[in-house]
């Protein structure tokens, strides 16, 4: 079971990255085109992977698979974390069985909306199958059954090939991902945050340090830890 982080922003992905549940980050092209004009694509990816350490996904935008695998093999050089996102098709196929079988490039064939896309996806030898949750919903049809369907199909044949869940629109879409039998869910920062909350953890969390505070002060009890270290000496965290 592991997070993916579903952004180009980089305080986000900082952020995020900080807590420890995270271990890679997916983009795209919409993606991509929501951060600040004027900046490199390049320099940005470089910046998500310094951060991320672990793999990033980077969409090629190309439409035939000639230029799909140039452009892969381009982004795939910049750095040994790049996973290559290859949209779902026949000259996407063809690139990744290319792009994996002879340049041993990772790829991540994006936008399967049916367990049939995802068993062509792992036929063609992809590392990862990206099941879109939200847009399988847009369609009418139960995210959950075509995630379970595929994890079941993957492990009755012993397919290697990793599931990845994105499109995700809300906190009950990541745990029904995980259930079906997602290995990664690729959330955006505003849902990862929204995990940590809940109103009763809240209150609890409120209600013993007001005990204690109150307890501390009537019944005077002594600490007796060590002094507190200020946030700037915590050189093992690493920013
Ligand atoms: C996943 O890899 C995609 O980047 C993403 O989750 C697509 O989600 P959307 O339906 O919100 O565009």
């Amino acid at each position: 079971m592991e997070l993916f982080i579903d952004t180009a922003n980089i305080e986000e992905i900082r952020e995020a990255c900080s807590w420890g549940c995270i271990t890679g980050a997916t983009t795209n092209p919409k993606i991509m085109s929501k951060e600040k004009a004027g900046y490199s694509f390049r320099e940005k990816i470089k910046e998500i992977l310094d951060i991320v350490k672990n793999p990033v996904s980077v969409e090629v935008t190309g439409e035939d698979f000639e230029s799909m695998v140039e452009e892969a093999r381009d982004y795939a050089s910049w750095d040994e974390n790049i996973v290559i996102k290859i949209p779902m098709g026949i000259e996407g196929l063809k690139a990744v069985n290319i792009l994996e079988k002879k340049f041993g490039i990772k790829t991540n064939v994006t936008a399967i909306m049916a367990s049939n896309q995802a068993i062509l996806a792992a036929l063609s030898s992809a590392t990862y199958a990206s099941i879109f949750y939200g847009r399988v919903c847009d369609l009418g049809y139960d995210a959950y059954d075509v995630i379970q369907k595929t994890s079941q199909l993957f492990k009755l044949h012993r397919v290697k090939t990793k599931i990845i869940v994105g499109s995700i629109r809300t906190l009950l879409d990541v745990n029904r991902s995980f259930s079906a039998g997602a290995d990664i869910v690729t959330i955006p920062f505003k849902f990862l945050k929204m995990m940590t909350k809940n109103l009763q953890t809240e209150a609890t969390i409120k209600e013993f340090n007001d005990i204690w505070k109150e307890m501390r002060e009537t019944k005077a009890i002594k600490l007796e830890t060590k002094k507190r270290v200020a946030p700037t000496s915590l050189s093992f965290v690493k920013r």
